[in-house]
């Protein structure tokens, strides 16, 4: 059997590691990269540090308009779809290039799996939530990260191929963790702050960013905060600080994004993670640290029942609040699995090849 995996921004290159390392175990993979994101700092270093196979076609799609990107995406990918001959597409999550993934294959007839399937943030104003539900729809099988992601597909009527495997990122997460201590010693240094004595944020929703109001409010926030805070700042974020003229006290250090291993070591000695990532949402709680989402839903809404997660919106006065909450006692269980959905996805395929 033959695959092609379509990727293009970088939690996607995150989720294809630990699937495309087991997959070319026993059949042969295609990745098709969209050029979504094409900044080192977002793509090329990822497939360095987690050695990702490099793309057999990388596209070059590069930023634009939704409608712009998207169709950029559909044209490119046809002609290679069309080329190669290809029994599967699997796409990730819920960017751009899943929906253009799923979308072509789909016209061409080529079955689509989709990892990470079943989320919902039942938010439609999210551009993600739509490619969700229609990559959902469009899906042949669909893998499932959790429970409630499953039930969430089957609510939707979709019943044939979902299945749950556990998060692909908890696998990637366990394949990097011994060297976390290492990389923590080295760059707290560097950043002149200790263990467990700062804040970690990361800010790159299209609804906070693209909102003076709510990106001054986050802004307000973090420069109230009485400890140091780390900010790896996403380029779409970079733009909108400069072009809102945000003023930083000097507790908040900006910097650029982070490679992988060196975003979990962050993660790993923060004292609470502010967020509005989805993959970082999920981190913090697989390495024990408190996270506040600035948003006002999340599709990790396990995080939020055990009490590791708050959502606060973007109001500056609940985001104090929540830093000033105490650590929650330790989860009874891990509801994204044992860090084997790679395996457990490639396994599925053993005996029913279409
Ligand atoms: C995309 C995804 C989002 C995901 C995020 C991960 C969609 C609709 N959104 O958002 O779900 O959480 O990736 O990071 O697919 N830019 C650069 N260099 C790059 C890439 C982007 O400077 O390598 C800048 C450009 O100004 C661009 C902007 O960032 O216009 C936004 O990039 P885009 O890929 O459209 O969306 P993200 O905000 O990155
Ligand atoms: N990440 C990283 N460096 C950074 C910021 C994020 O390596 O500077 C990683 C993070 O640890 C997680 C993934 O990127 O594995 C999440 O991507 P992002 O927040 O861009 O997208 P989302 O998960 O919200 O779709």
């Amino acid at each position: 059997m033959r695959f092609a995996t379509i990727v293009g921004a970088r939690p996607q290159f995150v989720k294809v590691a630990p699937v495309s390392k087991v997959l070319r175990q026993q059949y042969e993979e295609l990745i098709i990269h969209t050029g979504q994101h094409y900044d080192y700092a977002l793509s090329a270093q990822f497939f360095k540090e987690l050695d990702i196979p490099e793309p057999d076609y990388y596209l070059e799609c590069g930023s634009a308009t939704h409608a712009v990107q998207t169709a950029r995406m559909l044209i490119a990918l046809e002609q290679v779809l069309t080329k190669e001959r290809i029994d599967w597409v699997i796409v990730y999550g819920d960017t751009n290039s899943t929906l253009a993934g799923a979308l072509t294959a789909a016209k061409l007839q080529i079955p689509i799996a989709h990892i990470e399937a079943g989320l919902r943030s039942f938010n439609r104003s999210m551009p993600e939530e739509i490619n969700r539900i229609v990559t959902d729809h469009l899906s042949s099988r669909l893998f499932c990260p959790t429970e409630t992601a499953y039930r969430q597909a089957t609510n939707e009527g979709i019943i044939q191929g979902v299945e749950v495997v556990g998060d692909v990122t908890y696998d990637t997460l366990l394949r990097v963790q011994s060297r976390l201590d290492k990389h923590a010693n080295v760059l707290l240094s560097r950043l002149h702050v200790s263990p467990e004595k700062y804040m970690l944020t990361t800010v790159h929703r299209a609804a906070n960013t693209d909102d003076p109001e709510a990106m001054g409010a986050i802004a307000h926030a973090l420069n109230r905060l009485e400890m140091p805070v780390l900010f790896p700042v996403h380029p779409r974020t970079r733009a909108c600080l400069q072009r809102y003229n945000i003023k930083w006290k000097k507790h908040v250090q900006l910097i650029e994004p982070v490679g992988y291993v060196d975003m979990l070591a962050l993660e790993q000695s923060a004292y609470r993670i502010l967020t509005d990532s989805g993959g970082v949402q999920k981190e913090a709680f697989f390495l024990g640290v408190p996270c506040i989402t600035l948003r006002e839903e999340t599709e990790w809404i396990e995080t939020v029942q055990v009490g590791w997660n708050v959502l606060v919106g973007t109001r500056w006065q609940s985001i104090l609040e929540a830093v000033a909450l105490p650590k929650p006692p330790p989860p009874q269980s891990n509801p994204f699995g044992q860090g084997d959905a790679a395996i457990r996805i490639v396994q599925s395929w053993q005996g029913k090849e279409k």
